[in-house]
């Protein structure tokens, strides 16, 4: 197989061609893959149309795949590593993952082996919107300057699972669910990508709470100012999904954001979650 490789924008993201997730893809365009990937923190695959069997196996090429940290109720019914991201009602309910992702956020940040990587296959869409934002968060951390990095270097932020907005709209049942199976966890502000070496901002609007021994309004205006920088226009690349399109992102230097639009359209969507690296620590409340 032969790879291309094409930049979507100037902040980050690339569409990689030449490669057919129904075929065992071979060893070194894996490598060839990940090397992308680490380079350009988004890769679009388009025209995917692949089984969850393939979208397994091809995640599965990238590291292990972590199906708890949303819950059972979340899974694929007949594939657990696959969660739903869908607004279809589900046993005749609505789902629970609708509103998904409505503020910026990095998957699982809030877990102590938070995600490498999310692979994000679409099956059904809207004929507009429900687009899916990324922002650049080495760039974010490059831009500051050298007094707040240093201001920032050494300080941890807690990170909620049940923070953003759509998930303390969830069932009270689902909400204390999520408090059990993920509870809280402090990160670095700044974080250190193990594969690259570079620093990225690692805080976020959709699941980072306060900034670990400030006042409350310290931590307020110093998060607030970093939510505001990191999601800059220069920084984003916002993609127009087509079906079938398979995106991967790499969560330990990107946030992304999943943009409100009609929801009597259907949108329908399986993601796979890459178990990440050890980080944080368990947090307790003073
Ligand atoms: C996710 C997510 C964004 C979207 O799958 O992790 O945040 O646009 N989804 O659905
Ligand atoms: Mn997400």
């Amino acid at each position: 197989m032969s790879l291309q490789v094409k930049r979507l924008a100037h902040g980050l993201g690339a569409e990689v061609t030449g490669i057919d997730l129904n075929e065992d893809v071979p060893a070194p365009t894996i490598a060839d893959v990940r090397k992308a990937w680490l380079q350009h923190q988004v890769l679009v695959f388009p025209g995917q149309d692949v089984a969850p069997e393939r979208h397994i196996a091809f995640s599965r090429q990238f590291g292990e795949i972590d199906p708890v940290s949303f819950g059972p109720r979340f899974r694929h019914p007949d594939h657990p590593e696959i969660m739903l991201i869908s607004n279809k009602p589900q046993k005749g309910q609505p789902s629970q993952t609708r509103n998904q992702g409505r503020q910026w956020h990095s998957d699982t940040s809030f877990s102590l082996r938070p995600a490498t990587g999310s692979l994000l296959h679409c099956l059904e869409l809207p004929d507009v919107g429900g687009d899916t934002m990324f922002t650049n968060m080495y760039m974010a951390y490059d831009a500051l300057s050298e007094v707040m990095k240093k201001m920032l270097e050494d300080l941890w932020a807690v990170h909620d699972s049940t923070n953003t907005k759509d998930a303390r709209k969830r069932d009270p049942e689902v909400l204390a669910e999520l408090r059990k199976i993920n509870p809280l966890v402090a990160q670095p502000v700044v974080r250190t990508h193990p594969e690259t070496g570079r620093k990225a901002l690692y805080v976020s609007e959709g699941q980072t709470t306060h900034i670990v021994g400030m006042t409350d309004e310290e931590s307020a205006a110093i998060l607030g100012f970093l939510f505001e920088h990191a999601v800059q226009p220069e920084f984003i690349y916002r993609h127009r999904w087509s079906q079938h399109d398979i995106v991967m992102w790499d969560n330990r230097c990107a946030m992304h954001l999943a943009v409100r639009y009609d929801m009597t359209k259907t949108r329908h969507m399986h993601r796979t979650t890459l178990k990440g690296e050890p980080s944080g620590y368990l947090y307790q409340p003073q």
